[in-house]
């Protein structure tokens, strides 16, 4: 994010925030993940590869396979398909792609609307994407239930790269334990330009707040972007509203 904490523009321009030597770190972060998620938000705006592109130089030792599954989260397949018919996502050839819907917010759906979701998930199937159904899950939190699905196949290092709407959930649900931000020594500006944490996290009071324990800072490269590492309290101790509704 920029120093005022924008992760886009008002226009959703976000090429690019951070700089090179922050992107080349994502990618030696990408490499150690099983997989990486995103929220169907940056695939519309974004149309990212989300594969680890790094040079000869760069072999990591600990890299565990040749490149992450890629995780788009939705809650319309066929909303998604059709927003990016040409994604980059769709093409499976280099990395794998798993489309997760979770379809909880889509209960008044019509026949019709039924019959679009099969045959955007049909299309998916046949471009060899895998679908994980997160509303078998419940009542897990979609969130939860992704890495349950991942877990469940043998991904434990998850890194998720998604929007502020998803990263909220995901900070709320306590599916991500550590957060790392790249704060670039730029200011955006823009009442509605986007955030990393866009949505609601249920905190009314200051008091409330998320808590987080801050374990490393650190420059990056010659542009001098701040990478700040934090880790995310227990949810017994962190959020009420979360332990309220968790009960
Ligand atoms: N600078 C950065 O680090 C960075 C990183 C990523 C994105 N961005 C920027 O962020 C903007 C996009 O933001 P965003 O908030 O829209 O992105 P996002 O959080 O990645 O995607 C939001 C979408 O995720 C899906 N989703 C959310 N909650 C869900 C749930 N519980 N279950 C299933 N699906 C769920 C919904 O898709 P459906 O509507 O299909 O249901 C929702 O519209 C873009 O401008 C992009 O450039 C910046």
């Amino acid at each position: 994010m920029s120093l005022d904490g924008k992760i886009a523009t008002e226009t959703g321009d976000a090429r690019w925030v951070s700089s090179l030597a922050s992107r080349h770190y994502v990618h030696t972060l990408r490499a150690r993940c099983d997989a990486v998620v995103i929220g169907s938000g940056t695939l519309r705006h974004d149309d990212p590869e989300l594969t680890v592109r790094l040079g000869q130089d760069d072999l990591i030792p600990e890299l565990r396979s040749p490149q992450p599954l890629r995780v788009v989260m939705t809650t319309s397949a066929a909303r998604l398909w059709h927003a990016r018919p040409e994604a980059k996502l769709w093409n499976v050839a280099e990395a794998s792609t798993v489309v997760a819907i979770s379809s909880a917010s889509n209960s008044n759906s019509s026949d019709s609307d039924f019959d679009a979701e099969l045959t955007a998930i049909e299309q998916l199937r046949l471009r060899g994407i895998q679908i994980a159904d997160l509303d078998a899950y419940r009542p897990e939190p979609p969130t939860r239930a992704l890495m349950h699905w991942l877990y469940e196949r043998g991904c434990c290092n998850v890194l998720w790269e998604c929007g502020g709407t998803l990263a909220t959930q995901a900070v709320r649900d306590r599916a991500v334990q550590k957060l790392l931000v790249f704060i670039a020594p730029k200011l955006v500006g823009g009442r509605t330009s986007p955030t990393p944490i866009a949505a609601d996290l249920g905190v009314l009071q200051m008091r409330e707040a998320v808590p987080l324990h801050i374990t490393r800072t650190e420059k990056i490269g010659p542009d001098q972007d701040i990478l700040v590492e934090a880790y995310l309290e227990r949810e017994e101790a962190a959020c009420p509203s979360f332990a309220l509704n968790a009960t």
